[in-house]
C-alpha cells in the first residue's frame, strides 16, 4: 500500500484558513494544497461548472497520490461533493475518499445558540444550494436558519481589497441584511473559507452578544475524529509533517497573497490540470 499526503482543495486561497487549523491539530501528517485560483471565484458559477472544476481538481489530487481529499470550499462542498461521492468515486477508485466542510459545521452549530436562530453567511452558490438548511435540519431540526449570500466578499478577498475602507460598504450591507431577517440571531457561521479574512470588518457591524463561528477549527477537529474512526484511511496517509502548495495560477502570485490566509510565508508552484 502506498502512502500519500492529505489533499486540501479550494477554489483559491480560502482553504488556507482551514489548512492552517488542520496542521495545528494534526501536525504529523503530510498535506498537498491545491487552489484553483485561475478559475476562482466559484461562488457565482453554475452547478455544472463548479462540479466540473471540482472534479478535475480532485482527479489531479488523486493522481498526486492523495487517498483522502478535503474540499475546504463550501461552494464545492455544496455543489459537487455529493455527485463526486456517489457517481464518480465508485468508478475512479472506491477506496479513496472526498469529504466536505458543510456537514462538520452543521453538526455543531446548534451547540452555540440559545435563541435557536442562527445565521449563515456564504457565497450565492452555497446559499442557492440550500445545503446548510438541509444538513442543519438533520442534526438540529428545531433550529431556525437564516442565510445571506455575499457575492462581493470573495472577489474582495481574492483581490486583496478586504483591508480597504471600500470593503466596509459590502460587509455592512450583508450584515444588515442578515440581521434584518431575524433579530434573535445569536450565532453566525462564516460559511465560506475566505470570510475569516473579513472578520475585523464583520465584527465592526455585529451587535453585542452575537457570536461568529469560523470553520477552520471545526473542520480540523472533525478530520482528527474521522482519522481515528477510519484507521484504514489513516494508514494510507503519510506522516512526515510536510506541506506543499499548488495553484492553477502563478506560483509567485499565490505566495504573495496566500501568506495572509495561511498566517506564514509559503512556497507555491503552478500546476497544469
Ligand atoms: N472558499 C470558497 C467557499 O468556501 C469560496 C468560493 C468561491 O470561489 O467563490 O465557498
Amino acid at each position: 500500500m502506498t502512502q500519500g499526503p492529505i489533499g486540501i482543495f479550494d477554489s483559491g486561497y480560502g482553504g488556507l484558513t482551514v489548512l492552517k487549523e488542520i496542521i495545528s491539530e494534526l501536525p504529523e501528517y503530510d498535506y498537498l494544497y491545491l487552489g484553483d485560483n485561475a478559475r476562482a471565484p466559484y461562488g457565482t458559477r453554475s452547478f455544472e461548472t463548479v462540479y466540473q472544476y471540482t472534479l478535475e481538481c480532485v482527479e489531479k489530487l488523486f493522481k498526486m497520490n492523495c487517498s483522502l481529499v478535503i474540499l475546504a470550499c463550501n461552494t464545492s462542498s455544496a455543489k459537487a461533493l455529493r455527485t463526486i461521492q456517489q457517481q464518480d468515486l465508485p468508478q475512479m477508485d472506491p477506496s479513496k475518499r472526498v469529504l466536505g466542510i458543510i456537514r462538520p459545521s452543521a453538526e455543531i452549530i446548534g451547540d452555540y445558540t440559545s435563541s435557536g436562530h442562527v445565521g449563515i453567511l456564504a457565497t450565492p452558490g452555497t446559499v442557492a444550494s440550500n445545503s446548510y438548511l438541509m444538513e442543519i435540519r438533520k442534526f438540529f431540526p428545531a433550529l431556525k436558519v437564516f442565510q445571506e449570500a455575499c457575492p462581493m466578499w470573495v472577489p474582495l478577498v481574492e483581490n486583496n481589497e478586504h483591508y480597504n475602507p471600500g470593503a466596509n460598504y459590502f460587509v455592512q450591507k450583508h450584515m444588515d441584511n442578515l440581521l434584518r431577517k431575524s433579530s434573535y440571531i445569536d450565532v453566525i457561521l462564516m460559511g465560506c473559507t475566505h470570510y475569516p479574512l473579513l472578520i475585523n470588518k464583520i465584527q465592526q457591524f455585529l451587535p453585542g452578544g452575537v457570536r461568529v463561528l469560523e470553520q477552520g477549527r471545526i473542520v480540523a477537529k472533525s478530520l482528527a475524529d474521522y482519522l481515528k474512526r477510519h484507521p484504514e484511511m489513516d494508514a494510507r496517509c503519510s506522516k512526515t509533517g510536510t506541506c506543499q502548495f499548488f495553484t492553477t495560477n502563478s506560483g509567485e502570485f499565490f505566495e504573495a497573497h496566500g501568506a495572509s490566509f495561511f498566517g506564514q510565508p509559503l512556497r507555491a508552484r503552478h500546476l497544469e490540470l
